[in-house]
């Protein structure tokens, strides 16, 4: 006997699992230090067009693509379309990306959860030695690839107890409470230090002069990571949507909670900064070396919470990563869930040892990098804006508009704008955006 496919266990634990997905180490981590580096409100501007105009049709259509073949992106595509179908290999594509994130992921989670220790320990001395911390936790192998280790087990773990009981059941706890507390840092940051206003003005205020051909694509390779599109992380969740819920409303909600988010991370952030006198461009230590310092004000009871709910909000995105790539063979292989878990995340565990171990490199644009750095920009700024064109592409020229339509849940103006936005708008947005980055558009001077 065929046993049904799980389904969430109602709309708002949909919503929360997928905000999981959604908000992340993108937001909180990601967001703030790019942010910084690519010089602060015009690509802020940017990144939320790409929101706006990409990344929300692309949602909703990975929704209607999951909910409507109810399977795993790669026989998603082929149940929507023919037996035998080209656009299958989208799915494989995001398995590939889903593996490829997961692995350099799961070393940043770490050192997350590493900084929990240390906050518990407190953290002391001038801003120069606190910041140290960090450079000595990545460049040391050993504590890397411990927490690394850890961090996958619990991955695993969530993953083996299945969608309602697992992932479900965790993102319900963990997200209200992560909000809560960013509430609490963003109104500290605001109104306790003397840095507020600088962070407002750095995020809002566009300086066009600022903006790279590099600064662009990431501005929406960025809107793909942190929206988790690109490589059916939502065709998954949608799949497991009961039919009765509205997708585009579910959309909205939660591209804007995940938008939302790292703004607040966004100002919370950027106010220490500045009230410290620090510089904005830290790369990818920026939490890591500029909150220890506050912390060292406010002692553990604000910085151990923080850290806890950052290992959080990575567990639910490091979740939906590997869901990815469980449940095609789950469907297809008829294998087990444990099973299957165990071997694609042990996989895994040992591809993001590359990204853990810090001394190893190889040349990549021009210049020596790890390999965390080189697979987080191959993955965000090629493979899933890659695989959103031809998501966007599927469902605007080959899926039946029918079935589109029962889906959407009407054929109205909100309906016609999205198939003309993904039929036109949205793919030509990608490839101009990926051609762009790729210094390759022949209009423009590089
Ligand atoms: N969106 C998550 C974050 O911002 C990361 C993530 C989870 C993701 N699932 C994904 C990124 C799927 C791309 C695709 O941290």
């Amino acid at each position: 006997m065929k046993k049904s496919r799980e389904t969430w266990g109602s709309n708002l634990g949909f919503i929360l699992a997928a905000t999981g997905s959604a908000i992340g180490l993108g937001n909180i981590w990601k967001f703030p230090y790019i942010t910084g580096d690519y010089g602060g409100g015009a690509f802020v501007l940017v990144y939320l067009g790409c929101v706006l105009m990409i990344g929300l049709p692309l949602m909703v259509s990975e929704l209607i693509i999951g909910r409507r073949a109810q399977k795993n992106p790669v026989k998603a595509f082929e149940k929507n379309h023919r037996a035998k179908s080209p656009w299958q290999s989208v799915g494989w594509l995001g398995m590939a990306s889903g593996f490829l994130i997961l692995s350099f992921y799961s070393v940043i989670a770490g050192w997350a959860m590493a900084f929990i220790f240390k906050s518990i320990k407190g953290f002391a001395g001038t801003p120069d030695q606190i910041q140290q911390q960090f450079v000595d936790l990545v460049v040391s192998p050993s504590d890397s690839i411990m927490w690394h280790t850890i961090f996958m087990v619990l991955v695993i773990a969530i993953v083996a107890g299945g969608i309602k009981g697992g992932i479900e059941r965790w993102s319900k706890i963990l997200m209200p409470t992560l909000f809560l507390l960013l509430l609490g840092l963003m109104f500290h940051g605001l109104f306790n230090t003397d840095g507020g206003m600088a962070a407002l003005n750095f995020l809002f205020q566009p300086d066009f002069s600022r903006l790279t051909a590099e600064a662009v694509l990431s501005a929406l390779g960025h809107a793909f990571f942190t929206l988790s599109l690109g490589m059916g992380a939502m065709i998954t969740y949608g799949s497991y949507m009961k039919k009765d819920t509205g997708i585009v409303r579910d959309a909205i909600l939660i591209s804007f909670l995940d938008t939302f988010i790292a703004l607040m991370a966004g100002v919370a952030i950027f106010s220490l900064v500045f009230h410290y006198g620090m510089e904005p461009g830290q790369s990818v230590g920026l939490i890591f070396k500029t909150l220890p310092v506050l912390f060292a004000d406010t002692g553990p009871w604000v910085s151990v919470p923080f850290f806890v709910l950052l290992t959080f909000a990575a567990l639910t995105s490091a979740i939906s990563l590997l869901e990815v790539v469980v449940v095609y063979f789950i469907d297809e292989k008829g294998w087990s869930r444990i099973k299957t878990t165990l071997v694609a995340g042990i996989l895994v565990y040992l591809f993001g040892i590359l990204s853990a171990v810090a001394s190893f490199t190889m040349p990549f644009r021009g210049s020596d990098q790890g390999f965390l750095d080189i697979f987080d920009f191959i993955t965000t700024n090629y493979m899933l804006p890659v695989g959103g064109l031809l998501t966007c592409l599927y469902i605007g020229w080959v899926m039946k508009e029918k079935d589109i339509a029962e889906e959407f849940g009407s054929r109205g103006l909100p309906f016609q704008m999205l198939r003309l936005a993904l039929r036109y708008l949205t793919p030509i947005g990608i490839a101009l955006v990926l051609l762009h980055g790729l210094e390759l558009l022949p209009f423009m001077e590089y």
